[in-house]
């Protein structure tokens, strides 16, 4: 008999992203949380912290505007990823995040090939639990097209990133903005990712009409939030069908049934960005409605749940 969720017992929210075991499925998508927001949410209690996207050298980001809000949800971002670049990652902003306890995933980028073997090389002997390798970084020595647009500099990437990785698991992020998700996905898992987060943000022009300019300081930006979540979600599906590793979904998750949505469409675990920027408390109010949300759904286990769509 389905239990109903006056009666939510023993919920396992344990996941597993290859090697990397997590406490539960939930944690912040790279660049929209950090750890000074630890008095707004517990941050032990997320299942990972994912850094903002560092680079070898230092870096200021884009020209103001950087974010502008899109409707329902949404919002497009050209913040240009600064970093303050490897060493002061390494000295000053790592110990913060892993100062709570929780599996810290560090996100790293580049503008050419060798960037991530470099700042994989300089991170080599500090202490984090996995990579998370963001290639949707425009590739300044192929005219800006994007690293993760392209499966074999996919696959470059990634096979370097997880030879230097010192037995960390390697996340590869791939972009939503390709033809086919699949190439790109069965790319990365054929250099060894451990699993797989889709996505980053979609390419997006928002116009200011006095001005007959584009709003964003860099022209273009990236589309996060509510709004692009059944688009993630068909990519999510298709990816899961590609590949054997596991899934993080990422893109548009604003509430707990949104997170099951992911897992049902073939997510192991999910990343949370935009939806926290209104909202704060986003993560810890997912963390509590979880065990209800899966025992009415007939689960004991989030496994259970993951990849159950009927199509
Ligand atoms: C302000 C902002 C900064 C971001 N910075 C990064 C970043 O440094 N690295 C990265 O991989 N993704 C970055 N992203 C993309 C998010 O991690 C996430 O992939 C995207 O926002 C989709 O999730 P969401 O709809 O829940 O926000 C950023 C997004 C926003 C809105």
């Amino acid at each position: 008999m389905r239990a109903t969720s006056s009666e939510v017992v023993d919920v396992d929210l344990s996941v597993e992203l290859g090697p990397l075991r997590l406490s539960n499925p939930i944690m912040p998508a790279s660049g929209c949380f950090g750890p000074e927001l630890a008095s707004l949410l517990p941050l032990e209690r997320l299942g990972a912290l994912v850094t903002k996207t560092v680079f070898t050298a230092a870096r200021s980001g884009n020209a103001a505007h950087r974010l502008t809000d899109s409707g329902s949800g949404s919002a497009l971002n050209s913040v240009g990823i600064p970093s303050p670049g490897a060493a002061s990652f390494r000295s000053q902003v790592l110990p913060r995040y892993s100062a709570h306890g929780t599996p810290v995933i560090v996100s790293i980028g580049g503008l050419a090939v060798d960037d991530y073997f470099s700042i994989a090389d300089e991170l080599s002997m500090a202490q984090f639990a996995a990579y998370e390798v963001n290639v949707s970084c425009p590739n300044l020595e192929r005219g800006g097209i994007s690293i993760g647009a392209d499966p074999d500099q996919v696959y470059r990437v990634t096979r370097g990133v997880v030879d230097r990785a010192a037995g960390r698991p390697v996340i590869v992020k791939l972009t939503p903005n390709v033809a086919s998700v699949d190439e790109t996905a069965c790319a990365a898992e054929e250099a060894g990712a451990a699993a797989l987060t889709v996505a980053n943000t979609f390419v997006g022009l928002a116009v200011d009409l006095r001005r007959r300019r584009p709003v964003l300081g860099n022209g273009t930006g990236g589309l996060s939030g509510h709004g692009i979540k059944p688009l993630v979600l068909r990519l999510v599906w298709e990816a899961s069908r590609a590949v054997d590793i596991p899934i993080v979904g990422c893109g548009g998750i604003a509430t707990t049934g949104d997170v099951a949505e992911f897992l049902v469409a073939g997510a192991t675990a999910v990343q949370i960005g935009t939806a926290t920027f209104s909202r704060p408390t986003t993560m810890a109010q997912m963390l509590d409605e979880l065990p209800t949300q899966l025992t009415d759904l007939g689960c004991r286990r989030v496994a259970d749940l993951v990849g159950s769509l009927q199509a």
